[in-house]
């Protein structure tokens, strides 16, 4: 059911627009089928197109899917190698459906230890992709801490210009140099494999941000597990900080 056709009371109270994903879990999914961690990452690519389906039943058009971390360059050099590769392969291989689904793909993160080549693809991709109305961002090479820091130096950078007062800096400033500045923070961030942290993910937007937590390896997250999240969201009571709004007074009136 789309955002629009929800009873008005539960769209209003629980706007949903944007659902970020950490993908957990391909390497312990591989393990215990006894294939290669690589394996795992392959079938995990395979689940993003039912993340869009997904969104699009529940009226979501914005999605931020962390798919490679500032600390994932740690990992063998193999491992590291297979999933940029995967990373070019999905690029070719859904550009034309992209663009046919209306969903307008942005890679965040950094890109200096991408090849040349790697980075004209993001491009290409990009550009053909912009008039997507659905957004889905592809959090690759990226850390919470990087995106802050990237955020103060260019900061940095109009206050030694002369273009910025250090006393004009404030939380609207450096939102706007953010990596995600052009989407409202996540509503509801989805964490698959039961792991309960954030591993340097949008650090900054997840101030207000729902988590929830699924068990399943990210392979086996399906369009059943991904209702069942919106579910445990719509159930929750966000208040940002706010008192609870008073009930109405069953003494209040005249009558
Ligand atoms: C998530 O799966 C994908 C990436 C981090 C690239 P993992 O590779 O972290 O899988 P586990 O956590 O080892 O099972
Ligand atoms: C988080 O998973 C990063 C991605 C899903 C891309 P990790 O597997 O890298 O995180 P940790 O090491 O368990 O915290
Ligand atoms: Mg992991």
């Amino acid at each position: 059911m789309s955002e629009a056709k929800l009873p008005e009371r539960v769209a209003t109270a629980h706007p949903l627009r944007h659902v970020a994903i950490i993908m957990d879990g391909n390497g312990r999914w591989a393990r215990a089928r006894g294939l290669s961690r690589l394996a795992g990452h392959r079938a995990g690519v395979e689940r993003v197109r039912e993340v869009l389906d997904a969104c699009r039943e529940h009226g979501i058009d914005i999605v931020t899917l962390f798919a490679f971390s500032s600390e994932n360059w740690q990992r063998p050099v193999e491992e590291v190698h297979g999933l940029m590769a995967l990373f070019a392969a999905y690029l070719r291989r859904e550009r034309n459906d992209l663009v046919r689904r209306g969903v307008s793909l942005k890679v965040v993160g950094g890109r200096s230890r991408f090849s040349p080549r790697l980075c004209r693809l993001i491009d290409r991709v990009e550009q053909a992709t912009a008039a997507g109305g659905t957004r889905l961002n592809l959090a690759v090479d990226y850390g919470g801490r990087w995106d802050i820091v990237q955020a103060a130096r260019r900061i940095a950078e109009q206050v030694c210009a002369g273009g910025l007062a250090p006393e004009d800096i404030d939380e609207t400033v450096l939102e706007r140099h953010l990596c995600l500045a052009d989407v409202p923070a996540p509503d509801l961030c989805i964490r698959t494999a039961g792991e309960q942290r954030i591993s340097n993910f949008l650090l900054w937007q997840f101030a207000y941000t729902e988590f929830c937590f699924a068990d399943c390896h990210w392979p086996d997250f399906d369009g059943d597990a991904f209702r069942a999240a919106v579910a445990e969201y719509r159930g929750r009571q966000r208040r940002f900080g706010r008192s609870l709004p008073a009930e109405p007074s069953r003494c209040s009136g005249s009558g």
